[in-house]
Formats: C-alpha cells, structure tokens, sequence
C-alpha cells in the first residue's frame, strides 16, 4: 500500500462535506483521490473545496480504482451494505456510515465479507470519540457513581431536512425505502451504540414505542418513517434505563446522557460549560470542563476519519467494528419490533449466519 492512505468518497453529502473530507484533508497520512455522487454537481463542489483529482462517472468506477486504498460510504442507508460489499469484494478498506445497514442480514454479511477479505470495517458511530463520552467513560470504571443502576439518554433534534443536501421534506431521510428507519435509525442508533460503550454490557431486551407524530413529506402527507421513539432498554447485566431519539425537539437539541449509580449521578453533555458533571449521593460536586458533544449546529471533528486511517496503517482491528455497528442495528431492529407487537423484545445480538459471495482466490488468509 502507499505510504498515504489514498482514499475515495461514496457520497459527496453533509457528512462528507461537514466530517469525512474536511477531517481527512487534514491527516498527513490521507490522501483524498476520488468521489462519486449520482448528483453530479455535489461531488465535483467536494472535489473544488479539496482539491480531489477525480470525479468518477459510476460506482463502479470508483469502486473499481486500482490507486484507491479506501472508501468512506455516506450514501442514503439503503445503499450502505450494497456499496460496501462491493467495495470490501474490490480490495478496499472502509469506513461506512451508521446506521450499517438496513437489515441484521445485510450487516453480518458485510462483517462476513471484511473477515474473508482481510480488510477494515469500521462503522462511523462518532459518539464515542466525544469528550465528554471518553471521559464519562473512564470515571465510570474507576467507580466514581459506584455500580450503575439506570440511565437516560437522548438524542433529539429538529429533523435532518436542515442538514441534508436534500435540503427540504422531500428529503430522502423521510423515505421508508432510503432510510429504512427515521429518528430511531438516524439519532437513536448513536445511543444504542454508546449505551454499551460507556456501561461495558450490551443491550439485552427493549420496549418501545415509535411514531410519525408531526413531520410530513413534500405532498405533504405524514413521513413513511418515525419522528420520535422513547424506548425502555435493558442491559445484560440488568441495568434499566430509558432511550429517547426525536426529529421534533423544535427550538434545541437535546445530545445529553445522565447516568445513576450508587454513588451518584452523572450528567453528560447537558451543561455548556462542564460537559461532564458529577453529583455523589454525599453531597460533592464534581465539574470537568473536557469539550463539547457534537450537535447539527456546533460541529465537533469527530475523530473518527484519523482514527481509520490510524486502523489501516498500523493494521489495528477498528475499535468501532462491524460487530458493535451490527448490535446497535439489532437494538434499533428490537425497538422497531416491539412498537409493532407490543411485546417486549429480545434483542439479536448475535449475527445471524450468512452465505457471502466471495471467491476463495479473493480471500485473504486472516490472521
Ligand atoms: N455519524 C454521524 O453523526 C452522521 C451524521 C449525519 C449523517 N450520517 C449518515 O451519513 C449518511 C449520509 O448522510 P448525509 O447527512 O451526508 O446525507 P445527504 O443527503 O446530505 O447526502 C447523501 C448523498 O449521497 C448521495 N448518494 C445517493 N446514492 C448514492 C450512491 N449510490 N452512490 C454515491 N452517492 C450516493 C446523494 O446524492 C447525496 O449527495 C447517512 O447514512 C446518515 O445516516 C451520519
């Protein structure tokens, strides 16, 4: 592999524009080679803002670019299992946008598929890296909250039709069949995913309910996804806490977790001046200014691009991998579940077995 790892871009949208390349043009270590976007006037503005040489005419084309070590998919969700198979299949690391896919098939074949081929899958759930996430995080091990009992944690807003290039409620973020899932897929995956970082256990079993309760599409007819989702999760070591994700926080946002334990209780990401903020049950107060969660309208590098990059070059497992991106979709699958039977749901973790279609003389022998 070249010393730089030379990248391409499957999608020339918000997260591109506002994380992968912006973040990646600063690594000494990255090169930003080539793009496709079906709107073409979208990846030849991301390829004038940096300077990337190649603007490819196909994802195939792309895919297929022998000078390209890696590829960041940041398409709409329907696409994301699709396009990264193909681009694990073609010799490709990547680096793939959450949710990983729509269905608990499609994301055990593209960890599957990254195994066979000896490449990086890592899945771009960034609330890992935030500050105050890191930080809660190793306070938490060192016990200052004591043995966690519950949590609360949200992840609200007013709808991505702001954020996307599709900007408007003809957005494809409102479409069933390109988004798969609304707030529950788009802001409640992120918690699903950072619930069992910080607490170390994994999702176990969920309640929920999750409805289209206000937005409509550009007929003006009710989405075809969830607005809002208030889910009830409970861990493998029976922690109980709540899960709230919503496209109608109209007036704010709302990134914030408070964790309970026996000592205490620990707020994250609700106070702009101490971001992690840590009241024990003795009555002390502790207060660590450490940087801000990341919202739609105050953006944070995320991290996650360098640490990719990082993953390639030393040949590190991702700590971000398809396994733990697999498990948050499963939680989301078993919330979506249960807000259709009513009844409570086991939550699949782990992946169902799959064929993948890919020639012995393709694998790689993994290590
Ligand atoms: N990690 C995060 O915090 C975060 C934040 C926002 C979005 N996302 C995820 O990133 C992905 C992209 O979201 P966005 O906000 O950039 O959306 P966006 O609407 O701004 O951009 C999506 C882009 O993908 C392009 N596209 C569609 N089909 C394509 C294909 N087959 N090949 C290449 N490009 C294609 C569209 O034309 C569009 O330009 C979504 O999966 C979303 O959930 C993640």
């Amino acid at each position: 592999m070249s010393k730089k790892v030379r990248f391409g871009f499957l999608g020339a949208g918000s997260i591109v524009i506002h994380r992968h390349a912006l973040e990646l043009s600063t690594n000494e270590d990255a090169e930003l080679v080539a793009v496709y976007d079906p709107i073409k006037s979208r990846a030849e503005s991301l390829a004038k803002t940096y300077g990337i040489k190649k603007v490819a005419s196909s994802e195939e084309e792309l895919i297929n670019d022998k000078s390209l070590d890696a590829i960041v998919v940041a398409t709409p969700n329907s696409e994301h299992a699709r396009l990264t198979i193909a681009a694990l299949k073609a010799g490709k690391h990547v680096l793939c946008e959450k949710p990983m896919a729509t269905t608990l098939e499609d994301a055990a074949k593209m960890i599957e598929t990254a195994k066979a081929m000896g490449k990086k899958l890592m899945i771009g759930h960034n609330q890992c890296l935030m500050a105050p996430h890191l930080k809660a995080k190793k306070l938490i091990k060192e016990g200052i909250i004591g043995d966690v009992l519950t949590f609360r944690t949200s992840f609200c807003h007013g709808g991505p039709e702001t954020w996307s290039q599709d900007k408007g409620n003809h957005t494809w973020f409102f479409k069933k069949e390109k988004a798969y899932v609304g707030s529950m897929g788009d802001l409640g995956v992120h918690k699903a995913y950072l619930i069992p970082f910080l607490l170390g256990t994994d999702i176990d079993e969920v309640a929920a309910f999750i409805a289209t309760m206000d937005k409509k599409n550009e007929k003006g007819k009710p989405i075809t996804v969830d607005d809002n989702a208030v889910c009830i999760l409970k861990m493998a070591n029976g922690v109980i806490g709540q899960l709230t994700a919503s496209w109608t926080f109209y007036g704010g946002e709302d990134n914030s977790t408070t964790i309970i334990g026996t000592k205490g209780r620990m707020v994250l990401g609700a106070n702009p001046d101490y971001q992690v903020e840590v009241f024990g049950a003795d009555g002390t107060e502790s207060l660590y200014k450490v940087g801000a969660v990341a919202t739609n309208t105050v953006q944070v590098s995320s991290g996650i691009p360098d640490l990719f990059v990082e993953c390639i070059l030393n040949d590190m497992e991702p700590p971000f991998d398809g396994l733990k991106g697999y498990k948050a979709l499963a939680a989301v699958v078993a919330c979506m579940e249960c807000a259709k039977t009513g009844k409570i749901t086991k939550v699949q973790n782990v992946p169902p077995k799959v064929k993948i279609d890919v020639p012995r003389a393709c694998r790689t022998r993994m290590k």
